[in-house]
């Protein structure tokens, strides 16, 4: 269980999303607060369109919020420079999609590599190709996709790509993993695979924000919060007996 005086790293306060498709307004969260603790592992769940990703994608900077705000490690995202930004953006937070998101044009281990690369310019790229690389290829190793480097997604299985994804968002040695659905369209044995590399990292120190379907992978975290109409409505410590 997480330490109660850990500290925070992102703290997410009064978050207002609306989508507005033409004339009408869709409020997608409607004011979420939510606190995530050095090294916890917090799932989230919630009916389909509850806000879920949403929340996801701004916590990850992906998206922003109309009103509220989201601190890293105790500093407003809105009072970083842009440099300082993508920093948080690219290496602090890794991210995982809920359909993957790989790029169908470059191979395994070039869509890993490819987080390493986002923020430099070419000629400070060129002279840390073969460290990132490594990197790639020992996480690949990892994931049980060591023979796969020079295949497209197209020629994976779900449960491969979703390993690949995962290798990318940890790439960067980052110090939360934003998930959403990680194992939602794989099977029960893939699933668990993805979620003991995941378990892995916690255990390593790694915080996790992950968004699931599934009470049993909410028993193995930390924290479950339950989402209703893009409000928090429950926010609950696991009882210790019931985590991994
Ligand atoms: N870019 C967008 N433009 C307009 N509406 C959007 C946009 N993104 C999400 N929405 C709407 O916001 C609501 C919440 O969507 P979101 O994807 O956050 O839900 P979710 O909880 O992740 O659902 P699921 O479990 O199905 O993934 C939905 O009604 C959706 O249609
Ligand atoms: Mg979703």
């Amino acid at each position: 269980m997480t330490d109660p005086i850990a500290t925070t790293v992102l703290k997410a306060t009064g978050l207002h999303r609306t989508y507005r498709l033409g004339r009408v307004e869709v409020p997608v969260l409607r004011g979420v607060d939510l606190e995530v603790k050095e090294g916890e592992w917090l799932c989230v769940l919630g009916a389909s369109g509850s806000g879920k990703s949403t929340l996801l994608h701004q916590l990850g900077d992906l998206d922003r919020p109309d009103r509220g705000a989201i601190a890293w490690r105790g500093r407003d995202l809105s009072d970083m420079r842009r440099r300082e930004r993508e920093t948080y953006r690219n290496r602090a937070v890794g991210f995982v999609f809920q359909s993957y998101h790989l790029m169908p044009e470059l191979n395994v281990l070039e869509n890993v590599m490819v987080a390493s690369m986002v923020g430099h310019d070419p000629f400070a790229w060129r002279s840390m190709r073969s460290e990132a690389a490594h990197r790639a290829e020992e996480l690949l190793d990892a994931f049980g996709l060591g023979h796969r480097f020079s295949h497209r997604p197209a020629e994976l299985s779900g449960g491969e790509r979703q390993r690949v994804a995962i290798a990318r968002a940890l790439v960067n040695g980052p110090d939360v993993v934003l998930a959403d659905e990680p194992t939602g369209n794989l099977d029960v044995k893939t699933g668990e695979g993805i979620l003991e590399v995941l378990t892995e990292r916690h255990r390593l120190g790694l915080s996790i924000v992950m968004v699931t379907h599934d009470a049993n992978i909410a028993a193995r975290a930390d924290r479950v919060v339950k989402m209703v109409d893009g409000a928090v409505v429950e926010d609950a410590q696991v009882a210790p007996e019931a985590t991994h």
